[in-house]
């Protein structure tokens, strides 16, 4: 028999639409209008099964305490744990908020206690039941719920699981391949859980700090040009346009300038950033940023921005109060006596030069790297009189990494000194290192001699090092740094020439202008990082809001016009186009909500993070693609590397 057609309408993303249907496909998509139920292929009727019915949930497994005892309540969630104590069944019910203990009693129902038993850990459950006082002695009073537990008279087993690879629970000693792997069940665990929770409240209040400061939530493009922040690109092929790629944006820096030259005047954005760089503890393919821009501003009104906004949210997420105006150190000074550009000053430790009083004296190491332009400085560990010569072994291992090719040390033994150095110096030396180092019985002090980068690199990562050995931090401390005044370039030994030590968009210290062609490693930049607790949590700069001076920055990095223009064409003819003065600032929201949950790895607080190796354990992203879609894409793999 010929099926009869029918005109269905049916709505598809709010809008109405009609589609030529046949009668039975209509009765098996549609419910029938007077009994609700629906008709399968062979004619049988049947009801869309709703494993709830009637139950509906009535509290979260964090909700209830002695108030509502004798209430009847639904609950659902997880079996965290499942205990037989004589007959009677215990379960610790776990929803994202909480614990609840929920108990199958023969004596209260048979035969959902009989039901009981085959419930194992993680198995989804529906429970309705009586909220009962805990019995005297087994109070908790660890746990919001423990005055209370729910005895049972209706269960439904929603799902059962398979046994967990790990215990969902906080302090599992399983290695972080196997938790991101499974990361389901990971993020299950209270710790991920508050974290995640955290990184949202986190979100809202700064939303809602930036909404009140007048900054609009404005969207740029994922697939799009290069934006050098200072790595790889990730590329994406453009299958519509053979050969040609989009880079994944490192940040939407040009975008948000373009925003500015638009008249948007304040914008923000929450926004995923890609980078192909090393992998570290504080680093991550893809992460996010609080991006901010702003137009008609110089330094401290971006600084006093970020300041309230970090002041709002540490109060709202932490309930803690931070006091701006925040230390301000240029990047010399930052250097200079930290040897790093994110300096954690929550301990002293400084470094100390020397090159003067050494750089004449009998000891040919320091005298020869202070001839070559390099410099000596010395770090006082106080006290450290008693570390053994296999420390300082591991210690000299440990700058080592940041290529100093030594590092000398001498012991102050009452009011002399025990190192292999002593006896190349005078004196006179050793009167002058003595007060400049400010040394006393039982200090331990290091030098290295090197160049400046090394120098400063080694004994600054020492010194963190060292603080954390020696306990020197206060861990409950937020530190908060503004670094100003960076050089604007950085010489790239590989590449031989200048690189952007921010961004190219970053302007140039008004009074550096003229330094520009001859001398570019002298000129500073008006860029500033803000720095918590030693990470460097937010970097921002004024910009270049004039095309000649845009043009001159592309030309110290040694592009020539046809580059620039083919490059960045656009944003110059934008910045011709009445571009505003303005600057911005983005902070790396990861890094930041790290430190607020007190984890030692971003990956901590990132839902799905990829490895070291930049993979996805949990989908196995990247993977291997067909030839077909190669071939759609107008790719060939090199030989050897098989798909
Ligand atoms: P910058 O490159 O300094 O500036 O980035 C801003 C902040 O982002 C964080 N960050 C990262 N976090 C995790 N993983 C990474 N791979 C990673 N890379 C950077 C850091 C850093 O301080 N467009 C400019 C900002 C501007 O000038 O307004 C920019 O992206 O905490
Ligand atoms: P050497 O002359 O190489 O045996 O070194 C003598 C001492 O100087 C040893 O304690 C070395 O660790 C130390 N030393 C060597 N190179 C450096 C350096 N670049 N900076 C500081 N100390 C160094």
């Amino acid at each position: 028999m010929q099926d009869v057609q029918v005109l269905m309408e049916y709505r598809y993303r709010g809008v109405r639409r009609t589609r030529t249907i046949s009668r039975s496909e209509q009765r098996m998509t549609q419910p029938n209008a007077a009994d609700g139920l629906f008709t399968n292929s062979s004619g049988r009727r049947y009801r869309l099964p709703d494993l709830l019915e009637d139950m509906r949930r009535t509290h979260s497994c964090c909700e209830l305490d002695a108030k509502d005892i004798g209430k009847e309540v639904v609950l659902m969630g997880w079996v965290l744990r499942r205990r037989d104590h004589g007959g009677v069944i215990f379960v610790d019910l776990r929803d994202r908020e909480g614990i609840t203990q929920v108990v199958f009693n023969p004596q209260v129902d048979e035969a959902v206690h009989a039901k009981a038993h085959v419930i194992r850990n993680e198995y989804v459950l529906a429970v309705r039941g009586k909220v009962d006082p805990r019995p005297d002695g087994m109070i908790n009073p660890n746990l919001k719920t423990g005055e209370i537990e729910v005895l049972v008279t209706e269960l439904k087993i929603l799902n059962s699981a398979i046994t967990p690879a790990f215990l969902i629970e906080d302090d599992i000693d399983v290695s972080e391949n196997i938790r991101l792997k499974f990361r389901h069940l990971d993020l299950r665990r209270p710790q991920m859980q508050r974290n995640l929770v955290l990184r949202h409240r986190a979100t809202a209040a700064v939303r809602n700090y930036l909404n009140h400061q007048g900054f609009l939530d404005l969207e740029t493009p994922m697939l799009t040009k290069s934006t050098p922040e200072g790595a790889r690109d990730y590329l994406v092929p453009s299958r519509v346009n053979p050969g040609q790629f989009y880079a994944l944006p490192q940040s939407p820096q040009i975008f948000k300038q373009l925003f500015m030259i638009s008249g948007f005047d304040r914008y923000y954005q929450i926004v995923r950033c890609f980078r192909d760089e090393d992998l570290r503890a504080d680093r991550q393919p893809e992460f996010t940023q609080i991006d901010i821009e702003m137009s008609f501003v110089g330094e401290e009104d971006v600084m006093n921005l970020a300041e309230g906004m970090m002041t709002t949210l540490f109060q709202d997420v932490l309930n803690l109060d931070i006091k701006p105006p925040f230390t301000r150190l240029t990047y010399a000074e930052a250097v200079g006596r930290f040897g790093l550009d994110k300096p954690d000053t929550r301990f002293d430790l400084e470094l100390i030069d020397i090159s003067d009083i050494v750089g004449g004296s009998g000891f040919k190491v320091f005298a020869n790297a202070v001839k070559k332009g390099g410099i000596v400085k010395a770090l006082n560990a106080k006290g450290c009189l008693n570390f053994s010569r296999k420390e300082i072994d591991d210690l000299t291992d440990f700058v080592a990494v940041y290529r100093a090719k030594g590092m000398a040390w001498v012991k102050v033994k009452d009011n002399d000194w025990q190192s292999p150095i002593t006896k190349f110096f005078t004196d006179d030396e050793k009167r002058a290192l003595a007060e400049r180092i400010q040394m006393e019985p039982n200090d331990l002090v290091f030098f290295v001699a090197d160049q400046p980068k090394v120098v400063n690199e080694s004994l600054g990562n020492l010194r963190n090092h060292l603080a954390g050995k020696l306990n020197l931090i206060d861990e409950n401390e937020y530190n908060f740094l503004w670094v100003t005044r960076f050089p604007m370039f950085e010489y790239d030994e590989t590449e031989k020439r200048c690189q952007a030590l921010h961004h190219p968009f970053t302007s140039p210290l008004e009074e550096d202008l003229a330094k520009l062609k001859d001398d570019p490693l002298a000129v500073q930049s008006r860029a500033y990082d803000l720095v918590l607790n030693g990470f460097e949590i937010g970097g921002g700069s004024i910009r270049i809001h004039q095309r000649d001076v845009q043009q001159k920055i592309f030309e110290a990095l040694g592009m020539d016009r046809a580059s620039y223009e083919s490059k960045f064409g656009f944003l110059l003819s934008a910045l011709d186009a009445g571009a505003p003065p303005h600057g911005g600032i983005a902070i790396g929201f990861d890094r930041l909500v790290m430190l607020l949950c007190g984890e030692a790895s971003i990956r901590d607080v990132i839902a799905f993070p990829k490895t070291q190796k930049a993979a996805c354990l949990l989908t196995g992203a990247p993977s291997d693609t067909s030839k077909e879609q190669l071939e759609e894409l107008h790719l060939r793999l090199r030989p050897g590397i098989e798909s």
